[in-house]
């Protein structure tokens, strides 16, 4: 690998994508968000009827969707078997959905496969929640971002519509549990990662943050 790679792991609502974005922007980097693969996977199957309560039913079918990323910080472009799959992947119906999915092995083992192809030589900030751990162990740039149960729950009733702040915190306490307890490459933080709790801070801060940290790494 000869170009930089930045990996950017933490939880949901902890400004991940904002501040991975940002980061790619202010560098000239690429952009990988691995979460809108599982969910583009899930999307997939919800609209196959594959019983997403039975992880072999889920495993039979992990190599089927045929799955298009793109890395442009401003232009994000998902689609599976060839459909556009950018909004429908961000409904409640696949959000519910899809740790299950990512929880199955052969899911899994497929998309790591996949995000190492597109990262490539490098020049990219990959988010997620093992990219650190697993997907890239070797990135000379690891950052893990955090933020208070609240300060999370606050940010994702501002991004959806017909929400409270109660129920996010439910909804996302509940899909914490499962990305962090499943038994295939769950939720961590790398040993070697900075982390960054984002609660008291807005978006450039949490930029301008990790891009210190980057010059110091880097
Ligand atoms: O970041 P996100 O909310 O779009 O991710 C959706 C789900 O995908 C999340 O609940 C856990 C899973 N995921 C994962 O298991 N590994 C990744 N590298 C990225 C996401």
């Amino acid at each position: 690998m000869t170009g930089l790679v930045v990996a950017m792991d933490g939880p949901s609502g902890s400004g991940k994508s904002s501040a991975s974005r940002g980061v790619a922007r202010a560098l000239g980097l690429r952009y990988l968000d691995t979460g809108a693969m599982y969910r583009a996977i899930t999307w997939w199957m919800l609209q196959r009827g594959v019983d997403l309560s039975d992880p072999e039913a889920i495993a039979a079918r992990a190599l089927d969707p045929v799955l298009t990323i793109g890395t442009d910080p401003d232009a994000p472009s998902v689609a599976v078997d060839g459909a556009d799959a950018l909004a429908p992947i961000r409904t409640s119906e696949v959000t519910a959905a899809v740790s299950a999915v990512s929880a199955v092995a052969e899911v899994r083992r497929r998309l790591v496969a996949e995000q190492r192809e597109i990262i490539g030589a490098g020049d990219i900030v990959v988010e997620g929640r093992d990219i650190g751990t697993v997907v890239v162990p070797d990135a000379p740039v690891k950052i893990y971002l955090t933020a208070s149960a609240d300060a999370r729950a606050l940010r994702r009733t501002a991004e959806l519509e017909g929400t409270t702040v109660q129920a996010q915190k439910a909804a996302m306490a509940r899909r914490d549990t499962l990305d962090s307890t499943r038994r295939a490459d769950p939720l961590t933080m790398a040993a070697d990662a900075v982390e960054l709790d984002t609660t008291a801070l807005n978006l450039e801060e949490v930029v301008a943050e990790i891009l210190r940290l980057i010059k110091e790494k880097a």
